[in-house]
């Protein structure tokens, strides 16, 4: 197929903040982004998956302050790890965008001044509460304790600023998600999205006076725009709008947008999937399919902030257990959504279990028979299976729309979750059929055995690839799956395994982590 033909998917990660190094946060959620981005393109879709920094505002603009060196040197230098990362974590993603780039700030001059002309942006003066943190705008009655909902110190702010007219959207907002009931998930995260619209909204302060790290609004040199306002406008900008613009891509735009999913989580859902909506309504641009919310993690119990100084460095992580480990264990260990608690305990226990003992000595063993005692031949499958082969071979041509289900909504755990438990109904086949004992009394029934066997790890190995793209390449190079017969199409029965190569002495591909047990 080529990439005309093919279905597109383009989904988007938040853009991460500079003003701070990249921790787990924001590893999980270009992860999930990666792995379902990954699970596309082996679907057959032609998929583009954007991430990239939001480098404007008074957060950045201080923290380089505190840094003493000019926000722009400040911002090339912290945005280059967040790009590092694609590296080190193997992401996928096809673009990385940053707000400072010039194609950006067209895009969000473009946006203003479609707002602007069309009567959604007026001047007037903000009077109110600001927390830098949270880069949000809070009313006296959201305060608690004199501080933001969220725990940000706010301070008080009196100057000229542009409005959005928000309020004029919240009727069109709320008949918007009741014909799009899967415009948020989780679900319970849309119920919360729904009933902060329908307790009304108010017109949104959109620029800054006081400071000058900010996309220019156009024609009024006193102001840059509302950070929220610019970074939301990156969605649009990668795709190549405007399109009349010195950067546009008429073909590009029309191909890419509407975003199928905008991942973030839970504490910016409300800039997602409020505020760009209505921003996208009132220019009159199609508004993305989806957004999703996901949950945040906790370190050992522990909420994971600055002044306690637990952040989790995902490459520490990933240097100490693998970074395939490391991928599987943030996508498996918590539902997808919900809150989490990372622990060194809960890493090992997935690790040794899911990874070294349940698919990784499944791999290990059968292939190692088929070394020793097959002299190496992949044998062939079955002509005529048992129920038990039988049984075991439906359980695994049945997953993929399962499977396919389940990242179509997000719930990653689950697509998971419903792999192993494939990987555990072949370990259950594996000891009861016990080909190690049937190399003396029915040597032949052993191949069969084994054929079954190795026909399921390809399947579980090409369905793993989105996840663990590294180890998935080794167990599918050790059982002689050839590069291109790896993709999604060669499983749910479509092809089986090829006999008669010869397959090299296996080496495991998931280790146990004996070292920490240990102690
Ligand atoms: N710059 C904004 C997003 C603009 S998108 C148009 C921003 N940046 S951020 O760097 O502060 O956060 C990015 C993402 O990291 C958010 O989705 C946030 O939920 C996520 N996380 C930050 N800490 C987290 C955890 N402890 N656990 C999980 N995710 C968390 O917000």
């Amino acid at each position: 197929m080529t990439s005309q033909s093919k279905p597109k998917y383009y989904l988007t990660t938040p853009i991460y903040y500079v003003n701070d190094k990249p921790h787990i946060g924001h590893a999980y959620t270009t992860l999930a982004c990666d792995f379902l981005a990954r699970f596309k393109r082996l679907d057959g879709f032609d998929v583009c998956l954007l991430t990239g920094t939001d480098e404007h505002g008074q957060k950045v603009e201080k923290a380089a302050l505190d840094a003493g060196v000019s926000p722009q040197d400040f911002t090339d230098s912290v945005s280059q790890n967040f790009r590092d990362l694609t590296g080190s974590l193997n992401f996928s993603n096809d673009d990385f965008i940053r707000t400072t780039e010039s194609r950006h700030k067209a895009a969000c001059q473009a946006l203003w001044n479609l707002l602007r002309d069309r009567g959604h942006i007026t001047l007037g003066s903000y009077s109110g509460w600001y927390a830098t943190r949270d880069e949000a705008f809070y009313t006296e009655s959201e305060l608690v304790d004199g501080m933001a909902p969220t725990g940000a110190p706010v301070e008080w702010v009196e100057e000229p600023s542009y409005f959005f007219n928000l309020s004029h959207w919240q009727d069109k907002l709320l008949a918007f998600y009741e014909a799009h009931p899967d415009f948020v998930g989780p679900d319970s995260r849309f119920n919360e999205v729904k009933s902060f619209v329908a307790g009304g909204l108010r017109d949104l302060s959109v620029s800054r006076a006081s400071f000058k790290w900010g996309v220019p609004v156009p024609n009024d040199d006193d102001h840059v725009m509302y950070v929220w306002l610019d970074a939301l406008t990156n969605y649009i900008t990668a795709t190549g709008w405007p399109v009349d613009g010195n950067f546009g891509d008429a073909e590009k735009y029309a191909h890419l947008w509407p975003a199928d999913l905008h991942m973030v989580g839970k504490d910016i859902l409300r800039f997602h999937a409020v505020y760009w909506p209505a921003f996208l309504m009132a220019a009159d641009l199609p508004l993305p399919k989806r957004v999703f919310a996901h949950g945040w993690w906790t370190n050992e119990g522990q909420k994971i902030s600055k002044s306690l100084g637990n952040a989790i460095d995902p490459l520490a992580l990933a240097d100490q257990y693998g970074l395939d480990q490391m991928r599987y264990f943030l996508m498996r260990e918590v539902p997808f959504g919900k809150d989490g608690d990372y622990s060194t305990q809960a890493m090992i226990h997935r690790m040794n279990g899911d990874l070294a003992n349940d698919l990784g000595n499944l791999s290990q063993r059968v292939l190692s028979m088929v070394f020793k005692n097959c002299d190496g031949v992949m044998p062939a499958f079955p002509e005529r299976p048992t129920a038990e082969d039988k049984a075991l071979i439906a359980a695994a041509d049945a997953l993929l729309p399962a499977v396919r289900e389940q990242m179509d909504r997000q719930g990653f755990h689950e697509a998971l979750r419903l792999i192993w438990q494939v990987i555990a109904d072949a370990n259950r086949y594996v000891d009861a059929a016990a080909p190690w004992a049937l190399k003396k009394t029915d040597p032949a029934r052993m191949a069969e055995v084994l054929a079954v066997l190795a026909e399921i790890i390809r399947q579980v190995a090409i369905l793993v690839q989105p996840l663990m793209p590294d180890s998935a390449e080794k167990m599918l190079d050790q059982l002689g799956v050839v590069a291109d017969q790896r993709s999604f199409a060669q499983i749910g029965g479509a092809t089986r395994l090829a006999s008669g190569h010869v397959i090299a002495k296996p080496e495991p591909v998931f280790p146990r982590y004996v070292e920490e047990e240990a102690v």
